[in-house]
């Protein structure tokens, strides 16, 4: 593995591939490795010849009052995980390479990021867009990784390939949780005993919405009141939002058909986390994503 942070580097690097016909699969990330990024590293271990990660924790998408100073960081350690998951390429630029003064574009996906994250977050999805579209052109991937744990970024992430007509795949790569069913987040170092206790709330009261649809539950805003009843009863938990919408668009749905995102981010202690799970209904039959657990812990969602 070699470590580059120019991106003329990187550039050659990915040109070089390219030019002796290896396939370049790209990670995006802002560092502090678990078992989620690693995954997204393996998928491209696995399908692409160049693995090209990227560890930038992007300034564009933090608001004013998030936790920019204190996001977690760890160079050795993320070093490390990389080069056991056999990446070629870590590049770690400055905010100075990435954002040289006189920078005057924003890549905005319309609508998509209103919603959701987008709506309590005001202007993050426009830094992820415009550092993702920056990245790709970096780095000229064939396929590019994404966790469906950030099932909106998903959507908005395909939808301005799709728009700008981006020559990338955007694979979505299931949800990685931990054996209680917390969704792995970088940002969960901030919960300290008893709010990482509480924090199993979240995929718990999705755990029991798949239970119910699978049951026979259709209606949104029943299943919406599902989880926000098994929420609400929960110490130093307060839910920022709970939606159901198309998992592409986004937009809410009355009924839960194929390809349905139920969605919601809360506070927990001194973290704001987010949880998902998408239902589809291959052959009539509703089969929640809830993703993968790190180890089997036996909470399983009965099938119909
Ligand atoms: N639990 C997870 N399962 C699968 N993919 C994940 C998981 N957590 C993060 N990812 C993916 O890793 C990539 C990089 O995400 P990022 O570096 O922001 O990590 P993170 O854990 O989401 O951190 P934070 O919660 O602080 O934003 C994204 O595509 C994201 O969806
Ligand atoms: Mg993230």
């Amino acid at each position: 593995m070699i470590t580059l942070t120019t991106i003329a580097d990187v550039r050659a690097a990915c040109d070089a591939a390219r030019a002796a016909g290896r396939r370049v699969g790209f990670v995006p990330t802002m560092g502090f490795f678990h078992e989620g990024h690693r995954s997204l590293m393996r998928a491209a271990r696995a399908n692409d010849d160049l693995v090209v990660v990227s560890l930038f924790v992007n300034p564009t998408q933090f608001g004013p009052n998030e936790d920019l100073a204190a996001y977690p960081r760890d160079l050795e350690g993320d070093t490390a995980a990389a080069q056991a998951e056999g990446v070629d390429v870590l590049f770690m630029p400055t905010v100075a390479e990435m954002y040289p003064a006189g920078a005057r574009t924003t890549v905005h996906v319309d609508g998509l990021t209103e919603r959701l994250c987008g709506a309590s977050r005001p202007g993050h999805f426009d830094g992820v867009t415009t550092v993702v579209a920056k990245l790709f052109s970096i780095v000229g991937p064939s396929r590019a990784y994404f966790g469906r744990k950030d099932a909106q970024q998903l959507a908005v992430i395909r939808r301005m390939a799709t728009d700008l007509d981006l020559p990338v795949a955007v694979v979505g790569c299931p949800l990685v949780r931990e054996t209680d069913g917390l969704a792995l987040s970088s940002r969960n170092v901030y919960l300290d005993g008893e709010a990482r206790q509480a924090a199993t709330i979240l995929s718990g009261s999705l755990y029991l919405a798949s239970e119910a649809v699978v049951r026979g539950q259709r209606d949104a805003a029943a299943v919406r009141q599902l989880i926000v009843d098994t929420v609400g009863n929960a110490p130093q938990v307060r839910l920022d939002y709970v939606e159901i919408v198309d998992a592409a668009t986004l937009e809410p749905v009355d009924e839960l058909t194929t390809d349905t995102l139920v969605a919601l981010a809360a506070f927990v202690g001194k973290a704001r986390l987010i949880d998902n799970v998408t239902i589809s209904f291959p052959a009539g039959v509703p089969t929640p994503d809830l993703g993968v657990l790190t180890a089997s812990s036996g909470m399983q969602i009965e099938s119909a």
